[in-house]
């Protein structure tokens, strides 16, 4: 038998999960020649679109691409300058960065570690175009307050909903309040489409069509849609040229495939029912942490869905016997469980730091990059791996 280490410890991973239904979607996908972009994608696009209750949803081949795309799209180009916060995963920023703009950190609440939208206003330049608002660990930002502020100015506002897939904020979806929504379906995301993918949300008809097009470089098919074409369509037989091929622009292929679409479209069916197994285990672990010296769950703001892509918790050394690295090492070697460090502030990143940042920049952000981690929450969590979980965390401070 298995030790109670391996049992419940090692059990603690991430991944998806997926079952029979996922399984036999994939299968009938397979059979009919496993298409990319075809009709299960489309389906896929339109439930979720559904689901987030906006106009359009494009299916993207990761949350990356969902950004980058939604920058394309709104033709952010180098001098301009998009505002995101320093605590996050690097696509946030890195999606605009490589379009040439310049990234603009606003410290972040330390309350829900999100971008704190009191510190925002002071950061607007002429030349600002964007605001990526990341609705981090599965919380929605303050997005009145941040929508009012880009209103005012004008901004685009481009939420990265990659873990935040059903969140809400005040009865409305994430994804569904700002200019474009971006969600990642990667692996550990609150719901997969095998691994990778993502998708773009909007309700701007204007910006979806440019969106739709670089995913797919820039591709109009004459004959079937001879108004976006840019040849002169007088020399093109459309009766003797079934189709013909025009690329408006270079573009790029950030497509997903029917495979994906179709686990996809279950995952979505499920996903309700995946994040209250997450809200669950994470009101579980608070009330069972809340004694812990030196131990800070996380806080839900009034009105938020927070769904718990992650359960951030921060420690005070002082009080809880052990730093911030001494505390994943025990866990690890002696309690066989791994913690998450999401994440360190991007001010401290090589890649930062060659744009001219630096440490001490940002202090909120860079405490919770110092003290923070994150424990195992996902579904796959079994009540005694979470047993097992708080009892290791009281073990390993003795
Ligand atoms: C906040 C945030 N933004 C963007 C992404 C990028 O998503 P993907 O890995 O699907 O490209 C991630 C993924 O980890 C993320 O956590």
């Amino acid at each position: 038998m298995a030790s109670p280490k391996i049992q419940h410890g090692l059990e603690i991973k991430f991944g998806s999960e997926y079952g029979a239904e996922e399984e036999q979607a994939a299968l009938d996908v397979i059979r009919q020649g496993a298409p990319t972009s075809g009709e299960a994608c489309l389906q896929f696009e339109a439930d979720f679109a559904k689901y987030c209750g906006v106009k359009h949803a494009r299916a993207v081949s990761n949350g990356t691409a969902a950004l980058f795309l939604s920058m394309v799209g709104l033709g952010i180009k180098p001098g301009d300058r998009v505002i995101t916060t320093p605590m996050t995963w690097i696509a946030s920023a890195a999606a605009p960065a490589t379009l040439g703009a310049e990234i603009d950190f606003v410290d972040i609440d330390p309350k829900t570690y999100n971008l704190d939208a009191n510190q925002l206003a002071a950061k607007i330049t002429p030349r600002t175009k964007a605001i990526v608002p990341v609705h981090l660990y599965g919380q929605c930002c303050d997005m009145d307050a941040i929508l009012a502020i880009a209103n005012e100015h004008g901004i685009a506002v481009v939420e990265d909903a990659a873990q935040a897939v059903g969140s809400e904020y005040k009865g409305r979806k994430a994804g569904a309040m700002g200019t474009t929504g971006c969600f990642s379906f990667h692996e550990q995301k609150n719901m997969s489409t095998l691994g990778e993918g993502g998708m773009i949300t909007t309700n701007d008809a204007a910006l979806f069509e440019r969106i739709a097009l670089y995913r797919s470089h820039c591709t109009r098919v004459v004959g079937r849609s001879t108004k976006y074409c840019s040849l002169d369509e007088s020399k093109i037989d459309v009766g003797k040229a079934f189709w013909w091929q025009d690329f408006d622009d270079t573009g790029y292929n950030f497509r997903m495939t029917d495979i994906q679409a179709a686990v996809g479209i279950i995952q979505l069916k499920k996903l309700d029912a995946l994040n209250e197994r997450r809200i669950r285990n994470a009101a579980f672990l608070t009330k069972a942490l809340a004694d812990v010296p030196g131990l800070t769950p996380p806080a839900i703001l009034p009105g938020n869905k927070h769904t718990f892509h992650l359960y951030p918790v921060m420690i005070d050394a002082a009080k809880f016997g052990l730093d911030k690295i001494d505390f994943v090492y025990k866990m690890l070697h002696e309690r066989g469980i791994k913690l998450g460090t999401h994440y360190n502030p991007l001010n401290w990143s090589t890649a930062f730091k060659k744009r001219g940042y630096d440490r001490g920049q940002f202090p909120n952000a860079e405490k919770v990059g110092e003290s923070s981690v994150t424990l195992p929450i996902n579904p796959r969590q079994t009540q005694a791996a979470l047993e097992y979980l708080v009892e290791s965390i009281h073990a390993v401070r003795q």
